[in-house]
């Protein structure tokens, strides 16, 4: 009965006795406390959305200036020098081959710089000669032309594939695959460079060996 009435007067002279008036410590850092972090979370969020939007801006206006483009690997030319299978002891294929890469950046504002390529030869799904070539760089719209000098040494291939050599021997069209792996750094003006590896599978065909032409040539360059 006693605590009742000191409660109710309590609860009727705060209302009449505002904090700020009487500048209450217990009273005032409550809601002073709340608000501070409710306006950060506000703060962060609304420079976290920002930051968003004006990465994406950034993007966006990167792209449309720079418009980058994947450069591209054509066999431009190639020779097919010696190629024979050799059967006394076993089954093996040797060839020479020299193949004119043509590296082309169609790039109107970003250089190319290539870091490490690699060139793989196959016949039928077999490896039959790789060649590694130092890397250089190309500036916007810029072609280099490489020549390489691949040699099949002794490599075994199984019976079904040198009846398929023989056989394409007599069609006079002998199809290989050029396989290619650049590590690629594309440089958007000075600040900003980006680094990838580009994939590259060139079918080519040729006539017989020796002094074998180019017959056709068909490429892909995907990252
Ligand atoms: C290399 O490729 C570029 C781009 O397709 C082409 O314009 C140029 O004529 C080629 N160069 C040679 C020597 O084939
Ligand atoms: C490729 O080799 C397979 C055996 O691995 C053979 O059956 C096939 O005929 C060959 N293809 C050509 C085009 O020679």
């Amino acid at each position: 009965m006693a605590s009742t009435p000191t409660h109710n007067l309590n609860k009727v002279t705060n209302p009449e006795n505002p904090p700020t008036r009487h500048g209450l410590a217990g009273a005032v850092p409550k809601p002073s406390k709340a608000k501070p972090l409710t306006w950060l979370f506000g703060i962060f969020c609304t420079l976290l959305s920002s930051a968003i939007i004006i990465a994406g801006l950034t993007v966006l206006i990167i792209y449309l200036i720079f418009r980058p483009r994947s450069p591209h690997l054509f066999i431009s030319g190639a020779t097919l020098n010696a190629g024979h299978i050799d059967t006394d002891m076993g089954i093996y294929l040797n060839a020479d081959l020299t193949i004119l890469a043509n590296f082309s950046n169609p790039n109107h504002k970003v250089n190319i710089f290539f870091s490490y390529i690699e060139l793989d030869l196959y016949f039928n799904n077999t490896l039959i000669a790789a060649q590694a070539i130092p890397g250089f760089s190309e500036r916007a719209g810029e072609t280099v032309l490489r020549s390489l000098h691949m040699v099949t040494s002794e490599v075994v291939i199984g019976e079904a594939k040198a009846n398929g050599w023989w056989k394409q021997v007599n069609e006079n069209k002998i199809a290989m695959e050029v396989r290619g792996r650049f590590r690629t750094r594309s440089d958007f003006g000075t600040l900003l460079h980006i680094t990838y590896w580009l994939y590259s599978h060139c079918s080519i065909v040729l006539s017989d060996p020796p002094g074998g032409v180019l017959l056709s040539s068909s490429c892909r360059t995907k990252r």
